[in-house]
Order: C-alpha cells, then structure tokens, then sequence
C-alpha cells in the first residue's frame, strides 16, 4: 500500500505524476488555499504534507495528527510551520532552497528599477492615452547606477541581488547576524554596516532575511524614520519582516521615497492606504515565480516527501 498524503493545493502536474507514483494523494483544493480547519480534518490518516507557505501547520493542527511523518513545504520560508513542535513530535518538515535564488533575485531588480523609474505609474499614464508628446521632465525618476544599496539579509538571495548590482557600479552594504568571510565580501565587494548604518545611509535598501519571531518588525516605525527621504525600499522576503501601516504613512507622506512591495503582513490583504500611493508598486508575492523555477520548487518538495515516507533523510531536511 502506498503512504497516504495531503497535498494541499494542486501543485504542476509534472509533480503530481511523479507523486502519483510513489502515493497515494489526495489534493486539498484546486483552485484557493485550506482554511486551517480544513487542513486538520484532511490531514487525518495522512503520513505525508506537501504544504505551501499559505498554509498554517502550527501547534494545533501538529497536534491534530497521530500518523503525519514528514511535511515538505513548497517554498524555501517556512515561517508557516511549528518547526520546534513538529522537531518534539518527530516530524521531519522540509523546504525548497537553492532553487529560487535568481529567480527572487530578478524579481528584486525588477521591483527596484520599477520604482526608481516610475515604471507602473507611467505604464498607467501611457495606456490612459495621457502621453502628448516628450517632455524634460516627464516621470523623472532616480538613478540607479553609482548608487548604495543597502542588503538587509545577505544569505543565498542577498548574494544573487549583490550580483546583479555590480553591473550597476553601486556600492554595496549590507547587514546580517553573520559576517561574510572576508573573500565573499570581496567577491560581492560588500562592506558589512549596523542595521541603523545601513537604513540611515543607503538609497535603495532591499530586505532579504527570514522571518522568525525576532525579525517580526525588523523594520519598525522607529527603524523606518532613519531611511533617508529620497531612499527606495523593496521587500521580497515577508511581509511581517516590516511594518506595513508605518510604512504606507511614510510613503505617504513622502518621507521615503518609493517602495515596490511582493509580500504583505497579512496577505492576501494589504493596507489600504498602499493601492492609493503611486509611489508604491504592489505585486502578488510572485518572487520565485517563473515557470523554471515554480516547477523545480514542486519537484523538490515531491522528492522531499518521498524521501522521507521511504525513512530516507530528505535533501533539503529543516533542522
Ligand atoms: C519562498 O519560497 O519562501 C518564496 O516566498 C516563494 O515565492
């Protein structure tokens, strides 16, 4: 017999075909994410969980279960599980890293060039047939090149985000509990600052760090009234990582500049405020979404899963 296994929400079929193979499945929902009692009442009899980062796994659905051996969440955050309850339990939980980094990282580019160059606002403008004709001073935006970019976060993505800004000739700081060793910070020509430092003195600050109960706020209303006024901030991380109420008024009030947001603190709601402000780009949390890479994270997590209800030691095991 083969283990039984929720899948939560359909997941690429090329996944489903290989689960199909090695379990017996059933998926949640084809077309919106569980609710958490749902996920309790499914869950029953499974041994295996292929979650998504929608889905809360904490201490009450954890203990919901007697028979689940392994979650494998589909994303490289797993902020939305209990790990130490599950770790008490004896439930492996696994996630997808690697795969995604320069995927989330071209989507950071494409938030930061978004803002500093009006991109959104003057699609807008444009397709309102407003456009009359060249202007001086037509969506002036700010200038990239040359510029301080501030990492907030310098694991796999922060890297790949570094990267890309050398062929911008920017200087690069960055902030993180862990110092890169001195070849890293050469090879990303990256000079480690205070977050403080970082927030008071860079122009487009991006945050690449994972959420946990200390970084929750990480970017407070104190935090965020250093940011320079004429600063771009861009958040492809969570939501949670940055006070979304603080930060709308900031930008409100012009006290930062620009910010291009891909995660929210409670989504999929999102401060009101935000789809008021032009000098906001809003995106639907899509930063590993290529096809390429959505499909490798999908591939991972089935491999996961089966690894772990074979009693093999999953690759990408959370410890
Ligand atoms: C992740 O994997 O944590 C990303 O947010 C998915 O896009």
């Amino acid at each position: 017999m083969k283990p039984k296994v929720l899948i939560t929400r359909k997941v690429l079929p090329e996944a489903l075909d290989y689960l199909k193979e090695h379990v017996d499945y059933e998926v949640g929902a084809d077309d919106r994410n569980l609710t958490k009692q749902e996920i309790i009442e499914k869950i029953c009899g499974k041994e295996g969980l292929l979650s998504l980062l929608v889905d809360t796994i904490d201490k009450e659905v954890l203990d919901s279960t007697k028979s689940l051996k392994i979650i494998a969440n589909c994303a490289v955050g797993y902020n939305n599980i209990d790990i130490k309850e599950a770790n008490k339990k004896g439930i492996l939980v696994t996630n997808t890293p690697g795969v995604l980094t320069e995927t989330t990282a071209d989507l950071t580019w494409a938030l930061i060039l978004a803002v500093a160059r009006r991109i959104p606002e003057s699609d807008r403008f444009t397709r309102s047939k407003k456009f009359k004709g060249w202007e001086l001073d037509l969506f002036l935006g700010k200038e990239i090149t040359g510029k301080r970019l501030g990492i907030i976060g310098m694991g796999r993505i922060g890297k790949a985000v570094a990267s890309r800004a050398q062929a911008f000739k920017m200087e690069i700081v960055y902030s993180d509990p862990n110092r890169l060793s001195p070849e890293e910070e050469n090879t990303y020509t990256a000079t480690r600052l205070s977050l403080e430092e970082l927030l008071s003195t860079a122009d487009i600050i991006t945050i690449h760090a994972s959420l946990t109960p200390e970084t929750f706020h990480l970017l407070s209303r104190e935090k965020m009234a250093l940011i320079k006024k004429d600063a771009i901030l861009v958040n492809v991380a969570r939501g949670p990582l940055v006070d979304e109420t603080a930060l709308a008024q900031a930008l409100e009030k012009r006290r930062i500049w620009g910010a291009g947001l891909d995660v929210y603190e409670r989504e999929p709601e999102i401060e009101e405020k935000l789809f008021t402000l032009d000098n906001a780009v809003l995106l639907p949390h899509i930063g590993s979404a290529s096809y390429e890479t959505r499909l490798k994270m999908a591939m991972m997590a089935a491999r996961n899963l089966v690894q772990g209800l074979r009693g093999e030691q999953p690759d990408n095991l959370v410890v």
